[in-house]
């Protein structure tokens, strides 16, 4: 396959090299890219979590002329920080954000925990949002998976990849040497070249390398869709959360926790909301009812402030987030 086949070291090493020398010439100005500061790209990287770029360019500068520092940022009122945030919406990010300030204050000296390990242990701070500071601020040789890197990957390589698969195959390409411009460069990449839909494919870099070069709008939907509807039960009271754990034999994520589901009669409710979930070739409508499971269900409650740390389905995380739970 020459240079397509990215097993390859040279091909690897001509990726990294195109991709890099199209970021260093064509990369967008953005305000958090002027600098490497610790505060400032985990801020950039919270508020990106959830949020357009565009629209977090206007409240970054807001919100760092208010809180210029860290120390600023712990010192604040709750009600200052939600009032800055205000418009970039899910604001359990905002009070996370707060919280996490307060404990780099006082556990660790007004300094950021310079690795991705450490970076997790603070509220808010998932293995995405670790590794893109560790890289950015730091130049720790991690990789990233957000929504943009994933689609690039599926189409250079061609595959349906896992997560796991992701994960491991952009650490396998990422540029040890310049990690936080690789990182950024693939998500640049895959924001304004590689797009869900029309992929510019002829401005790519790696182009050269692309298994399937704009032609399949993601592999997934090469296969028929199938149609479900799957209900859960969102039992939530005290601050906490009833959750059940997949049985460790099952070949599909054994040993997560998720909502208890909802089967025949039990699932006539009005739903609290409803979401969509896409897995292989199934599209899922997830109708999440306030009530409780079925009885006799085995589980656990979870105060709402552990969740993060539990290994949740990527299911019942969307649905948590989507509550404000998580
Ligand atoms: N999305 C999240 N973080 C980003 C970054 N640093 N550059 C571009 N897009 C991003």
């Amino acid at each position: 396959m020459g240079m397509r086949d990215l097993t390859k070291r040279d091909s690897k090493r001509d990726f990294r090299r195109s991709l890099l020398a199209w970021y260093d010439a064509h990369r967008r100005e953005l305000p958090w890219r002027e600098s490497s500061d610790s505060y400032r790209v985990w801020l950039s990287e919270i508020m990106l979590q959830q949020t357009r770029v565009a629209a977090v360019i206007s409240h970054y500068r807001e919100f760092l002329r208010r809180f210029p520092t860290v120390e600023k940022l712990a010192r604040a009122r709750e009600t200052s920080v939600l009032t800055a945030w205000s418009g970039l919406g899910y604001y359990r990010r905002a009070r996370m954000l707060h919280a996490a300030a307060k404990v780099v204050v006082r556990d660790h000296r007004g300094k950021f925990p310079s690795t991705s390990e450490g970076l997790r242990s603070l509220p808010g701070i998932g293995r995405y949002t670790a590794a893109a500071i560790a890289s950015i601020a730091f130049g720790e040789p991690v990789a990233v998976v957000d929504g943009n890197v994933e689609r690039v990957l599926q189409r250079a390589s061609g595959k349906l990849l896992s997560r796991e698969k992701l994960w491991a195959s952009a650490n396998d390409l990422l540029d040890r040497n310049r990690p936080g411009d690789f990182n950024q460069a693939m998500m640049e990449l895959g924001a304004i070249v590689c797009t869900p839909r029309a992929p510019a494919c002829l401005t790519c870099p790696v182009v050269g390398h692309c298994a399937t070069r704009g032609e399949l709008n993601g592999i997934a939907k090469a296969e028929p869709q199938k149609k479900r509807e799957i209900h859960y039960a969102l039992d939530y009271r005290g601050g906490k959360v009833f959750l059940v754990q997949r049985e460790r034999s099952v070949s599909l994520m054994p040993g997560m926790w998720e909502l208890p589901e909802l089967v025949g009669a039990n699932g006539d409710h009005t739903p609290l909301f409803t979401l969509r979930h896409a897995i292989t070739v199934t599209n899922y409508t997830v109708k999440i009812q306030r009530v409780a499971a079925a009885h006799g269900v085995r589980g656990k409650w979870v105060a709402a402030e552990r969740l993060a740390r539990l290994p949740l389905t990527g299911l019942a995380r969307k649905i948590l987030r989507k509550a404000d739970l998580l």
